[in-house]
């Protein structure tokens, strides 16, 4: 009923998932997701929503960005808010033009999962059971089971995409992985509003009360984010409580009114910066939440997960075009440079905006010193834009024949 074996045996389909197993198709290389939920849940779960410009330049290149270019909001700037101040943070200016869109990332799955099952990709929806096996050898596998019947995938490599809490990254004997974790001691309350844009750029809000965050998804549908204890209940926020802090959090000095639009979705975040090294273990490779995480203030968890699979994806396509291992054995330093830069931003946005209930008035004064600073200074915001919306991949230049990725321009291989 399901295929016995594969090329890459890809677990998780996330946004690396299944952009992975669509790359690789796209390289002529086969591929099998296992997913342990439905296509329903996977394609309703509500999560990012900033896309940087690299991301959309991969998936409108590989065929997946039809809609987003369609329904995405591009942004050319983030307001940084203090004081009652706002400061615009002029992303594109600083950073020859490069933006950031926004586009749910539920809706990137259900792009990414329609293109690859209209190019005859297999996603199995609702694998349970899934584990990794011999992947200390060339000769991997990957058992799961559909509807309580238990099936075997062979494969030459596994791609571990199951995010954080997914089996991929502990099957790695410990002793072979170092890990390197904080938890923040705060959460964030996530809102969906039905209400037209409260602003027409992102705002990220420091506020003594605690951070404020707002956002959008379409022109009838916004996103807000208030700082919370992570250890709080969505029961002890009804929607006036929430109005009410938003109110003091986002207050200017100019006239600044908050729609109370219809509030349809409360939830609450923790944070955690997480990073497991190596990334490849014999076989096994992670990629994106399964090997690294970050606090959402610096947007980069979802474009982390997609630039992972970049670098995987042609080092796959390098062992099976030309037989070379170089690009894979460097796959886990390469992506990590990258990881690393990315935390330590997320860390920076994360520490800077927050409230620190432990902060003395020392630390308090200090934290709008650096607010103020990135306010009033062009290499600063140079600094934070770059980040924003995002580090390039590591250079690429074009060898011989063109990239068979649906017109990617650039590709194919790293330079030396
Ligand atoms: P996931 O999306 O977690 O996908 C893993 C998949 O594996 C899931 O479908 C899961 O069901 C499946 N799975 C798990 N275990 C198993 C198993 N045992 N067997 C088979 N399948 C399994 N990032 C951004 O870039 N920009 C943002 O603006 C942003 N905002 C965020 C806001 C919020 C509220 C949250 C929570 C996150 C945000 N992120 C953001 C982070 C982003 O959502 C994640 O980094 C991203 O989903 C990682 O993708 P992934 O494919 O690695 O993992
Ligand atoms: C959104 C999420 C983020 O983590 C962020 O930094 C900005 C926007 C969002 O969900 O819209």
């Amino acid at each position: 009923m399901f295929p016995r074996r594969t090329q890459v045996g890809i677990v998780g389909a996330g946004p690396a998932g299944l952009t992975l197993s669509h790359l690789l198709h796209l390289e002529g290389i086969d591929s099998v997701v296992l997913e342990s939920r439905s296509r329903t849940e996977i394609e309703a779960t509500l999560r990012a929503g900033v896309l940087e410009q690299g991301t959309v330049d991969l998936l409108r290149d590989c065929g997946a960005g039809e809609r987003m270019l369609r329904e995405g909001s591009v942004h050319h700037g983030i307001e940084l808010r203090f004081d009652g101040r706002g400061h615009r943070i002029p992303l594109s200016e600083l950073t020859g033009g490069r933006a950031i869109t926004l586009y749910a990332q539920h809706e990137v799955i259900r792009d990414l999962v329609q293109v690859r099952l209209a190019s005859g990709g297999t996603i199995v929806f609702e694998a349970a059971n899934v584990s990794l096996h011999d992947f200390d050898s060339a000769k991997p596998w990957i058992g799961f089971s559909v509807a309580g019947v238990a099936n075997e995938l062979a494969c030459d490599f596994i791609v571990g995409c199951d995010g954080f809490h997914g089996v991929s990254r502990t099957s790695v004997p410990a002793g072979a992985r170092t890990e390197f974790s904080r938890t923040y001691p705060f959460g964030w309350f996530g809102i969906l509003v039905k209400a037209p844009p409260y602003a027409p750029e992102l705002i990220y809000a420091h506020h003594a009360r605690g951070f404020s965050l707002v956002s959008t998804r379409s022109h009838d549908v916004q996103r807000l984010y208030f700082q919370c204890d992570p250890a709080d209940a969505v029961a002890n926020w009804p929607d006036g409580r929430i109005w009410n802090e938003l109110d003091a959090r986002l207050a200017t000095e100019e006239a600044w009114d908050l729609y109370r639009g219809p509030i349809f979705q409360k939830g609450i975040i923790q944070m955690r910066s997480f990073v497991v090294e190596p990334m490849q273990f014999g076989s096994l490779f992670l990629a994106g939440d399964a090997a690294h995480i970050v606090p959402p203030t610096g947007a980069k968890g979802l474009n982390l997960a997609v630039a992972d699979v970049q670098v995987l994806a042609d080092a796959l396509a390098d062992f099976y075009g030309q037989g070379s291992r170089d690009a894979l054995n460097r796959y886990s330093v390469t992506a990590l440079e990258r990881i690393w830069a990315a935390e330590h931003f997320s860390w920076w946005m994360t520490s800077m905006l927050h409230r620190f209930d432990d902060a003395d008035p020392m630390q308090r004064r200090l934290q709008i010193a650096q607010l103020n600073q990135v306010a009033h200074s062009r290499a600063l915001q140079t600094a934070l834009a770059e980040s924003y919306v995002g580090l390039p991949l590591p250079v690429r230049t074009v060898v011989g024949e063109p990239s068979r990725r649906g017109g990617r321009s650039v590709s194919i291989r790293a330079q030396p």
